[in-house]
C-alpha cells in the first residue's frame, strides 16, 4: 500500500519521525495552535485531525488516535508502516486504580495488560507482555525529573471495557501493581514490537477508583494537561 492511506489523507513526508497522539483529534488541534510554530493541517479523515510543524525550532507531529486499541491500532500501523514514522508517544488520560498514584499525577507506562483478543493475531503458545521502548521512557523520566515533574513508573491496563458492567475486577489488577486504567496502549506498544519500531504511553490521571471524590477545577485540569504536553514536546521535539 502507498500514501495515501485509508485512515490518513497526508502526503508522503508529511509527518516527522515522532508522533505526539492524544486521543481526541480536538486536542491534537489544541496542541498544534497553542505550543507549536509553523504547524500544518496534515490530515483529516473522519475528523481525526493530524498537524507537523515545529516546538522551539524543532520538528514534531501530533495526531489524535480515538478510543480504544481498534483505533490506535489503526493511526499507528499506517502511521509506523507508510509514513516512515518511527516513534509514536500516546499522551492520554487514565484512571487510577493504586494508592501510590493520586488524581492529576503523571504516569508512564513501562506496560500495558490488557483484557482485548488483540495479541491472538500473533497465534502466540502463550500471551505477549506489551512494554514501552526504553529508551524512549528512559529520556521521558529525565525530562520529568529536569522540569520537577514526579513521574511514577509502572503497568497500567488497557481496558476494552469503559463502563465495566457490575464488576469490581479492577482490584485484582490493582493486586498485581497495575497504577491505572485507559484503553490504547497495549496495542500501540503490540503494533510497534510488530512493526519494529518505538511506543510510549503517559497519562494524566484524571480521575481515581479509590480516591472518588477529589473534584478538580477545570483549570487545574488544564494546567496538569498543559504539563504533559510540555513534557512530551520537550523530550521529543527534534
Ligand atoms: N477507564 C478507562 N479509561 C480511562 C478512565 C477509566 O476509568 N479514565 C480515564 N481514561
Amino acid at each position: 500500500m502507498t500514501v495515501p492511506t485509508p485512515h490518513i489523507n497526508a502526503k508522503e513526508g508529511d509527518f516527522h519521525k515522532t508522533v505526539l497522539m492524544p486521543g481526541d483529534p480536538l486536542r491534537a488541534k489544541y496542541i498544534a495552535e497553542n505550543f507549536l510554530s509553523e504547524a500544518a493541517e496534515v490530515t483529516n479523515v473522519r475528523g481525526m485531525l493530524g498537524y507537523s510543524g515545529k516546538y522551539k525550532g524543532k520538528n514534531i507531529s501530533v495526531m489524535g488516535s480515538g478510543m480504544g486499541i481498534p483505533s490506535i491500532s489503526i493511526y499507528s500501523h499506517e502511521l509506523y508502516s507508510f509514513y516512515g514514522v518511527e516513534n509514536i508517544i500516546r499522551i492520554g488520560s487514565c484512571g487510577g486504580y493504586s494508592e501510590d498514584v493520586n488524581v492529576n499525577d503523571v504516569i508512564i507506562a513501562q506496560g500495558a495488560c490488557t483484557n482485548s483478543n488483540f495479541m491472538s493475531q500473533f497465534h502466540l503458545e502463550g500471551t505477549f507482555a506489551p512494554i514501552a521502548d526504553f529508551e524512549l521512557l528512559l529520556n521521558t523520566f529525565n525530562k520529568a525529573k529536569e522540569l520537577g515533574i514526579d513521574a511514577k513508573v509502572g503497568n497500567v491496563l488497557s481496558s476494552d471495557n469503559f463502563y465495566a458492567q457490575g464488576s469490581e475486577g479492577w482490584k485484582k489488577w490493582k493486586d498485581l501493581g497495575v497504577l491505572a486504567v485507559e484503553m490504547e496502549t497495549a496495542g500501540l506498544y503490540a503494533e510497534a514490537a510488530s512493526l519494529n519500531k518505538k511506543a510510549l504511553g503517559i497519562f494524566t490521571v484524571s480521575d481515581h477508583f479509590i480516591y472518588t471524590d477529589t473534584i478538580l477545577s477545570s483549570k487545574e485540569r488544564e494546567t496538569k494537561l498543559n504539563d504533559m504536553i510540555t513534557l512530551a514536546l520537550e523530550t521529543f521535539a527534534e
